[in-house]
């Protein structure tokens, strides 16, 4: 390419992603795959790095972050930012309009501008020419810091003004927020790492705009709503702030999707209802509405009282977040065993609803929050998301606050808890008996590559467990003929078929018995290796720690939730049960590891297979003696290579290892009865 085709180049490729980027953040529909802005996007690095003279301050390669600063530079604002009056009734928003009138000295009707006060930190962003120049932070109002660096990384902010009628020098006013879920999403994946949590989106948007290094605000789920425009010499683009607010949507920037018009309070008491029943729905925090006259002319006249406007006014919402008081912590135990404890507390009224419990997640959690009954805590609620206790408040703590303990066996069914060490969750390990994991294990036990019980669908199950004519796999096999076809939409005949369906699955294989159980984390290909080291189930309800360890693909973790699961002696009781109640299979004769048929030997699996998972190949190879190998060497012996496979195929042909396909690999298996 020659300079001139670069240049062409560049600029198509930012013109084109600044277009799907204002698309896919600021109007939400996205129109290219991630995949393919993720190409476009490279080949602009690449370009750019290749020619740093043609690099620009608006180029969306911009946005990744950059230089770490040593402080943020103080600014002063070109227009002071204002505060706003609150109302927190009806009462005070009739005044409000009130007031407004006799100051105008006139009764005619007002039209006011709705839109949601959003929950973040107010941002003030300098366009010069279009181009943005600065964006700092609202601090006393007339001086806030530089932060530009971070605020160009917000992928919704424009670098440059879309379209041309916009003033030389345009100071926007806004709100910097992070939406909901990817503040819970940040926060669960700061609690997996034991990290530092947020408290909420607000604190957490605060947080991320106050980072030294750019490269951190760019990790962070933030947008930026625009709600103004601030002129030098009190001049507006427009004659109306709603007209304003549709210039800004133009101009590139996202507005209130919920902005409205409305007339005098009665409009504004109807847009509160509207949106206070629509607060939970929408995807951010918001903690009112902000009502201001919309004609630019009458806020001109209106003026400024303190720092406010006389012109607008917040009607603020139920608080998000309250004090109340911890009086006990419960556990409780999910479907999967996950033991949670969840706070029961004194009543409060958070976010429009009443709430008398709190998620406390784990017991990590109550550690992270130091949290003791008795406290009193703060919870937030907002959103369809459960309520939760996220802070103590330390000063308010009594002397007699009870420290809490997650409990050693399971509320539910009395087996001993579980707790696998770098996991946050306690399990109980009482999976085939525990009531509240009942019909989960029982589906488990029903499913296909399990016992294979035909006609047992989940549905079934669940009205069986409902109902207590079942409390575990065992009594399945006590079913008769004339409490299955008394259920609900099912007849003699499907009656007769289950029970058939029930008595075949009782001829089984030890690798499906086992995975049957389910053991958490041992899948089909665990069961089979455990199924082919041990030989029966008695050797494996026995082994120790070490034995386990020995068979291939179990590791220490695995290893312990297989001990734990059989030291349960409510779940060897269940084993004894199906036994009893005819379910066998035949024991495997377990051989020498040197005498199995592919000892000695090393495989590579790759692509994709049709009929089973790289895993389970993986383990069947182990089975039958093999060591399973990540990559291709000239130590391979063969290479099982299934749809697309690639670099790893080449290399093996290069090499001159034997390749066989998946129907080759099939009939391999069958050959050894695997
Ligand atoms: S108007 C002169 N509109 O609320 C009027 N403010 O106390 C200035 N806020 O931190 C504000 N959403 O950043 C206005 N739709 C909205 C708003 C909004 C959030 C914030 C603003 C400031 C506070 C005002």
């Amino acid at each position: 390419m020659n300079d001139a085709d670069v240049r062409a180049r560049i600029q198509t490729l930012r013109d084109a992603l600044t277009e799907h980027n204002h698309k896919y953040y600021v109007l939400d529909e996205p129109s290219i795959p991630d995949a393919e802005y993720d190409r476009l996007f490279h080949e602009l690095v690449a370009l750019e790095e290749k020619h740093p003279d043609l690099k620009s301050p608006d180029s969306p390669t911009q946005r990744v972050g950059g230089d770490v600063l040593s402080a943020f530079e103080e600014v002063e604002h070109v227009v002071p930012m204002l505060s706003l009056d609150n109302v927190f009734d009806e009462d005070g928003l009739r005044d409000f309009e009130q007031r407004i009138k006799s100051r105008l000295g006139s009764d005619a009707p007002l039209v006011f501008a709705c839109e949601p006060k959003l929950d973040g930190i107010a941002i003030s962003l300098l366009y010069e020419r279009g181009l943005l120049v600065r964006a700092a932070t609202r601090g006393d109002g007339k001086r806030g810091e530089d932060i530009t660096n971070n605020v160009k990384t917000i992928a919704s902010v424009p670098l440059r003004l879309r379209g041309s009628d916009w003033p030389d020098e345009l100071e926007v006013r806004g709100e910097i927020y992070m939406p909901r879920a990817g503040f819970e999403k940040m926060n669960a994946a700061a609690r997996a790492k034991d990290e530092k949590v947020f408290v909420n989106p607000r604190n957490a948007a605060a947080g991320s705009l106050r980072q030294l290094d750019s490269k951190i605000t760019a990790s962070r789920p933030l947008e930026l709503g625009v709600y103004g425009v601030a002129l030098r010499g009190d001049k507006s683009p427009f004659n109306c702030h709603s007209e304003n607010l549709n210039a800004l949507a133009k101009w590139g920037f996202r507005v209130s999707p919920e902005l409205r018009t409305v007339k005098g309070a009665d409009g504004c008491l109807d847009y509160y209802e509207y949106l206070l029943n629509k607060r939970d729905a929408l995807p951010y925090d918001i903690d009112g509405i902000v009502f201001k006259v919309d004609s630019i002319d009458l806020q001109r006249k209106l003026g400024f009282v303190s720092r406010a406007p006389r012109w607008a006014v917040a009607h603020k919402f139920p608080a998000q977040e309250e004090m109340t008081l911890l009086r006990d912590v419960e556990f409780q135990v999910g479907r999967t065993g996950a033991i949670t404890p969840v706070a029961r507390l004194e009543p409060v009224f958070v976010g429009g609803v009443t709430v008398s419990n709190a998620t406390l997640h784990n017991f990590d959690e109550i550690q992270r929050l130091d949290v003791r009954v008795g406290d009193t805590v703060i919870i937030r609620r907002a959103g369809d998301v459960i309520p939760q206790v996220v802070q103590v408040v330390a000063e308010k703590r009594p002397s007699d606050a009870k420290i809490i303990e997650m409990p050693t066996h399971c509320p539910v069914c009395g087996s001993e808890s579980e707790r696998v060490e770098g996991e946050a969750v306690t399990r109980c390990t009482g999976g085939l008996i525990c009531a509240a994991q009942r019909s989960q294990a029982i589906k488990h036990f029903a499913s296909r590559k399990a016992m294979d019980i035909e006609g047992l669908g989940d549905k079934i199950v669940e009205v069986l467990v409902e109902r207590e004519l079942i409390k575990h796999p065992g009594d399945l096999f006590s079913l008769d003929r004339d409490t299955l076809s008394g259920l609900e939409r099912m007849g003699q005949k499907s009656a007769q078929n289950l029970l058939d369906a029930l008595e075949k699955s009782k001829a089984t294989s030890l690798q499906r018995f086992i995975y049957s159980l389910g053991i958490r984390e041992v899948g089909e290909a665990t069961a089979l290796n455990l199924a082919q080291h041990f030989g029966n189930i008695d050797a494996i309800m026995n082994a120790s720690q070490e034995a386990l360890l020995e068979v291939s693909d179990v590791g220490p973790i695995v290893a312990s939730h297989i001990e734990h699961f059989f030291a349960e002696a409510h779940n060897r009781e269940v084993i004894e049960a199906l036994i009893a109640a005819g379910v066998h299979w035949p024991d495997i004769e377990v051989k020498d590891p040197s005498e199995l048929p592919l000892a000695g030997q090393t495989w590579v699996v790759t692509g994709t297979l049709e009929s089973m998972t790289r895993d389970e190949a993986k383990a069947k190879l182990q089975a039958l003696g093999a060591k399973v190998a990540g990559s291709v060497s000239a130590k391979t012996t063969s290479l099982v290579a299934g749809a697309s496979a690639g670099s790893k195929l080449t290399k093996a042909e290069k090499l001159g290892v034997e390749v066989i396909d998946e129907k080759a690999f099939l009939t391999l298996l069958q050959e050894h009865s695997i």
